[in-house]
Order: structure tokens, then sequence, then C-alpha cells
């Protein structure tokens, strides 16, 4: 299992870095800025899109997968020494990117390099991760290690539309340039949302949730159908978009194959989870599991969702509600359930690893109180949900107050974290014996 294993030095750090970009992209929908009270395509929404995609998502999936491919792998991370350029690269990029996108839409001076300067740090800190992640998960890529390899690879898809988009922008990227611009914007998002942070998502919980249920390992040859079908849906939506808009055809055909595929893979996930927690050992679950139930609620009702949007041609009108209900639901929901348990268990491992079995240390349980911290969770997926409905029925002002609400949860649950972090619930003879050293709230001190 994680004992034995070292602990990521900045894995909290980039933690801490995404709840700051989560509470960033709420005080924006508070404020009503960006969709729905703007365009989709618009400039606003294009910097709330990028700090919830990028400075919260997938800050938060980098920092855990700094811990979690060597454990997925049992061998170490190709480079600790990475981690940190990574992050500055990729805060420094956000924050060239959201600039060029607010002088887009007349909010800043227009400085036409800002977009391309922002990709380019972007694609720096990403490339780091993916190198450094790509060839700690190469050694043996079997079971999650394969989704985590399909995701870092959708990423540099992902990556690389970003980067013509934003050379299109500044009027570097000539015709064909211009061309991805004006049709290829569906192919970034599924990359990035589907492939990246969704297929990332599928193999890491694989892997906590059998670990924090005591539960075997999900069947190799069941999760290898799921990845092959979440895998076809990205390589298909790729090539084929690519093609499709050579040709000039329209990606209609493509996203109709493309979204099968991924009720598909939602599917076959959702099998594959139902094995896990059937065959667990742990029959009281953790907050953690029951607040990744909450996610995977929004996960079944994004999918069935979509289904209905489509049945009833309201997709494209209605793409803001789906979207926001597979980020905030989903997504997000997924990794604020995680998270919770990570920091509990790092900060756990760190303190006591070192004196485990030469004096009295507490459970990992010891560092958290779930009765208090699950009101937040459920705040938060209270007013995503229904947050959802007022896109849906169109209602801007109800969404803001949801988004209120949804900041409350948010602000709670990163009180819980800093909470366990800093060992405040544990009671005082059990909470620094001797020889343990206080942890520090935004790194490891290995
Ligand atoms: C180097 C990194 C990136 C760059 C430079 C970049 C740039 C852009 C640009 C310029 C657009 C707007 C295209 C237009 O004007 O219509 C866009 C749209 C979008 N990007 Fe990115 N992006 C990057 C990474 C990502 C990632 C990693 C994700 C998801 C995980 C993502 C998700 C999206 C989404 C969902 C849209 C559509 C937003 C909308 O139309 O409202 N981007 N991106």
């Amino acid at each position: 299992m994680m004992i034995g294993t070292s602990i990521a030095r900045w894995t909290m750090s980039y933690f801490a870095v995404a709840l700051a970009w989560l509470l960033v992209a709420l005080a924006l929908m508070v404020a009503g800025i960006g969709f729905p009270a703007a365009h989709l395509a618009s400039p606003d929404t294009l910097v709330l899109v990028h700090v919830v995609c990028i400075g919260w998502l997938s800050v938060a999936m980098c920092g855990a997968l700094f811990q979690f491919v060597p454990v997925l792998v049992a061998k170490p991370l190709f480079s600790e020494k990475w981690a940190l350029p990574a992050l500055v690269l990729l805060t420094s990029g956000l924050a060239a990117l959201l600039a060029g996108f607010l002088g887009l839409g007349g909010r800043l001076p227009a400085l036409h390099w800002l977009l391309p300067v922002g990709a380019i740090l972007l694609i720096v800190g990403f490339g780091l991760i993916v190198i450094d992640l790509g060839l700690t998960a190469w050694q043996r890529p079997a079971g999650p290690a394969r989704f985590v390899l399909a995701g870092l690879a959708s990423l540099c898809v992902a990556v690389t539309f970003g980067a013509i988009f934003a050379l299109a922008h500044a009027g570097w990227a000539g015709s064909i340039g211009a061309s991805m611009l004006a049709s290829g914007v569906p192919l970034h998002a599924i990359a990035g949302l589907g492939g990246w942070l969704t297929l990332t998502a599928m193999g890491v919980s694989y892997r906590l949730l059998s670990m924090f249920m005591l539960a075997p390992d999900v069947d190799d040859q069941k999760s290898s159908m799921t990845l092959a079908a979440g895998a076809l849906a990205i390589a298909l939506v790729v090539v084929g978009g690519i093609v499709a808009i050579w040709l000039s055809f329209g990606l209609n055909v493509v996203l109709s194959v493309v979204a099968i595929l991924g009720l598909v893979t939602i599917a076959l996930y959702g099998r594959d989870v139902i094995a896990i927690f059937k065959s667990r050992k742990r029959r009281q679950l953790e907050l953690n599991t029951r607040m990744a139930v909450l996610s995977y609620v929004s996960l079944a009702a994004s999918a069935l969702l979509g289904v209905m949007l489509i049945l009833t041609g309201a997709f494209t009108a209605q793409l803001g509600a789906f979207v926001f209900l597979a980020g905030f639901g989903w997504l997000s929901g997924l990794v604020l359930a995680k998270l919770y348990k990570i920091v509990a268990f790092l900060t756990w491992l760190e303190t006591y690893g070192p004196v485990m079995g030469r004096t009295a240390t507490p459970r990992v349980q010891d560092l958290v109180s779930e009765a208090r911290a699950s009101k937040w969770f459920v705040i938060y997926h209270a007013a995503v949900w229904f947050g959802t409905l007022m896109l849906l029925a169109g209602q801007p002002s109800a969404f803001r107050a949801a988004a209120a609400v949804m900041t409350i949860g948010i602000a709670g649950i990163v009180r819980e974290i800093i909470r366990t972090r800093s060992l405040a619930d544990v009671e005082s003879p059990l909470r620094l014996p001797n020889g343990a050293c206080a942890p520090h709230l935004l790194f490891a001190r290995n």
C-alpha cells in the first residue's frame, strides 16, 4: 500500500494553489463574471473556464499524481526536483493566459503577445509534469497507471490545441490556425475535460477506492475495457475531428460517435466501481467514500442530462449547464472528497510514520472530524445541483446565489483541511509524541 513510500514534497503546495484558484473561480461566479451572464465563448467565460480547468482541477490532479504515480507503479518518481518549478510555471502561465483573455474582452489593455506567452509557460510547466509522471508510470504500465498515461497523452493534445488557439488569437498561426480556432474548440475541451481530467480521475479513483475501503484491486481485464472505450473516444475526437475540420465536414458525426463511446465508458466505469464497493471489507464507509458517491451521482446525472438534451435538441443551448454539472458535481466533487482523505493520510504518515512502533500514535481518523466536515460537503453538492437547475431554467441571479452557497461549502472544507494539516483535532498527549515533528502547512519536510 502506501506505507513505506516516500511522501511527495510539493503535493500540499499543489493542493493549496488549486484550492486558492477554486476560490477565485467561485468569486467570479458570485460576482456574475462569465457564463451565464456572458456568452459561453466570451473572454470572461474563457477566464472562468481556465481558472477552473487549469488552476483548480489540473493543478490538484498533478499534485495528487506526484504522490500516487510512484505508488501505482511501486517505483520512485523520475525527478522530485521538477515539481516546484512546474507549479511556478503553471501559475505564471495561467496568470498570463487570463490577462490575455481579459485583454480580448477589453478589461485590460489588449497585448496580443500575452496569450502566446501564457501558452509557452503552460507548455513548459505541463511538459515537465508529463515527462516526469510519464517516465515514472511507463516503468510499469499496468492497471490504473495506464489510465494516467492515457490522461497525460490527452493533456498533451489539449495543451497543443490551446497553444494553437493562443497563437491564432495573436494572428501568428496562419490560415490553418485560424480554421482550428474557428472549429476546433470542442476537440480541445473534450481532450482536456474528458481525456485528461476524467480518465485520470477514473484511474486514480480505482486505487484510492480499493485502498480506503479495503477492497481487492479492480479486475484488470474489466478496467482495460473501460480504458479502451475512453481512449478510443478521445483518439476518435482528435483524429476524426482534425480530418473533419480539414475537409470542412463539420463535427456533428464525430461528436455523435464520441458521445456514444463516452456513455459506454461511464457505464463500464460504473460497473467497475460497483464491483469495488461490493467486494469491500470495510463495511462502514468513511466520509471521503460517501462524498465520492455524491460525485458519482453527478456523473450519472450529467450522462442522463446529456442524453436528454441531445434527444430534445437542446444540447447546444444548455451546454453550459451540462459542463457545469460535470465540472463541479463530478470532477470537483471527486477531487474534493479524495483531497480531504489524502491530506489526512499524508499528514499522518509524515508526522507519525517516523515514530510508529516506538510510541503510541493516533489513527488516521483521529486527524479529522467527519461529523463536522460532512455538512460542508453536503452544502456544496446541494448548491451544485441547485445551480445546475437554475442554469437550465435560465435564472442567472439564482445561479449566483447557488455559487455563494458553494463558496460557503468550500470555505468550510478548506478550514477542515487546514485543521487536519495542523493536527488541530488530535488530543494532546498523542498529538506530538517524542521524536515527532509538526508538519508544515504547505509542504512536506522530507
Ligand atoms: C496551454 C494551455 C491552454 C491554452 C493556451 C488554452 C487556450 C484556450 C483558448 C485560446 C480557448 C478559446 C478559443 C476561442 O477563442 O474560442 C480555449 C477554450 C477552452 N479551453 Fe483551453 N487552453 C489551455 C488548456 C486547457 C485545459 C488543460 C483545459 C481543460 C482541462 C481547457 C479547457 C478549455 C475549454 C473547456 C474551452 C472552451 C471554453 C468556452 O468556449 O467557453 N483548456 N482554451
